[in-house]
């Protein structure tokens, strides 16, 4: 995890992530291996008890392939094995330890509005040039206060990347994740040294106001913009900017949406606090896939209170407006508008402590939010299969 904190969190001290150690594993490989008939599975079982395979997945008889991961010391005598039973194999990653694995790609967008990187993360087993694999996009702090939500991005890439379960497995080869942990990197300094409540960024437009900084990011979209939970008071909290994307944080967003538009088939806009997810749009109207957005959203909210502290309270979820207040100019609504079939708003839990929430909550939320996300994705992802299946 450190080298994440590196590149995202630069030089800012205050973050709170656990730190994970995998290099045990440094130099243990994994392998595909081509599956026909059950006697071959039988093979794998087998290589599993006598030399310490571990089965990432069990595949299929000619329909799917396994994978299994083998330490440095078995890897001569697996390989003896498969190739006296005739067994077909490849390397799917070379080295599982490694701090950058090949299929992550850290991609730097531009500078925020005060000249700081702005950078995702792209992971991919298929280095994004496999088309017909949908797109999870999600990303945090947009608003500057809402300190909790970049450690589930943080731990969504530790779990796809450093700790992948055998279980999750289908997560990193079914889909493509483009993640961005910190979408307002001014604001978010800001609030470690000026101001912990901040929300806006911190662009300054004198021939608009000379006094106040910063626009809400989450109301500068191009949807509905400046009509609705808005002021026009460039000091207010919710002031949209004087035009849509006046601010470049939100330009790389749209930026990416449009990039990828065809491809992406859940936008996670994560905010703190209250507990909900959210769906468009802002002026009440359902999108015409409401249904299925509210069966995502509904799994997502309802793994999540499975998993949830006591004191925490029970996931909402519906239309943002309807039960929360109206927006316009958000993310999630431009999100939807521009053909991200799942947009939404994910609103994590603030167990009374608002945005202050406190650092031993964070492996609580992480862990909670990670198994909704893989929810959202699994979900999101079947329909993707079958909309593609159908034209
Ligand atoms: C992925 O593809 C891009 C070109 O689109 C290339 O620049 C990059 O090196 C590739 N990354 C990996 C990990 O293969
Ligand atoms: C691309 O991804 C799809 C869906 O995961 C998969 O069925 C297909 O085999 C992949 N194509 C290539 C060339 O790897
Ligand atoms: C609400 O916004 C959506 C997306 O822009 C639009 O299609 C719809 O017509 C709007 N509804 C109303 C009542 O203005």
């Amino acid at each position: 995890m450190s080298v994440f904190l590196v590149l995202f969190v630069g030089t800012l001290v205050n973050s709170v992530i656990v730190s994970a150690k995998n290099d045990i594993y440094s130099g243990y490989s994994v392998h595909g291996v081509q599956l026909r008939s059950r006697s071959d599975q039988i093979v794998l079982y087998n290589l599993q008890s006598e030399l310490n395979v571990d089965l990432w997945e069990y595949g299929a008889p000619s329909t799917r392939d396994a994978y299994i991961m083998v330490s440095p010391e078995n890897r001569a005598e697996v390989f003896d094995m498969l190739d006296a039973n005739n067994m077909k194999h490849y390397v799917h990653l070379p080295d599982v330890a490694k701090e950058n694995p090949s299929y992550v790609t850290l991609v730097n967008v531009g500078e925020s509005f005060e000249g700081r990187a702005i950078k995702y993360l792209k992971i991919s087993t298929s280095n994004f040039s496999n088309s017909s694999k949908p797109i999870y996009l999600m990303d945090a702090t947009m608003h500057a206060r809402e300190w909790v939500t970049t450690p589930v991005t943080l731990y969504t890439i530790h779990r796809l990347v450093e700790d992948l379960k055998a279980e999750d497995f289908d997560l990193l080869e079914n889909i493509d994740w483009i993640i961005m942990p910190i979408v307002n990197p001014d604001g978010y300094v800001y609030t470690h040294t000026d101001e912990r409540l901040w929300r806006g960024t911190r662009s300054y437009y004198p021939t608009v106001s000379t006094t106040c900084y910063g626009v809400d990011a989450n109301r500068n979209f191009d949807i509905n913009f400046n009509t609705l939970g808005v002021s026009s008071n460039p000091c207010a909290l919710n002031y949209p900017g004087h035009e849509p994307f006046s601010e470049p944080e939100t330009r790389y967003v749209r930026d990416i949406l449009l990039k990828y538009i065809d491809r992406i088939q859940i936008y996670m806009n994560i905010h703190s606090h209250g507990n909900y997810v959210l769906y468009g749009y802002g002026n009440t109207t359902l999108p015409s896939n409401a249904v299925q957005l509210h069966h995502v959203g509904a799994a997502m909210g309802a793994k999540i209170d499975a998993l949830k502290l006591p004191e925490a309270g029970y996931y909402r979820v519906g239309n943002s407006h309807l039960v929360l207040y109206g927006s316009s100019g958000s993310a999630q609504d431009y999100g939807q508008a521009v053909g991200v079939p799942f947009s939404y708003t994910l609103e994590l839990p603030g167990y009374g402590y608002g945005f202050l929430v406190p650092p031993e909550f964070i492996e609580q939320i992480n862990a909670e939010t990670w198994q909704g996300i893989a929810v959202t994705a699994r979900l999101s992802y079947l329909y993707y299969r079958a909309r593609n299946e159908r034209t």
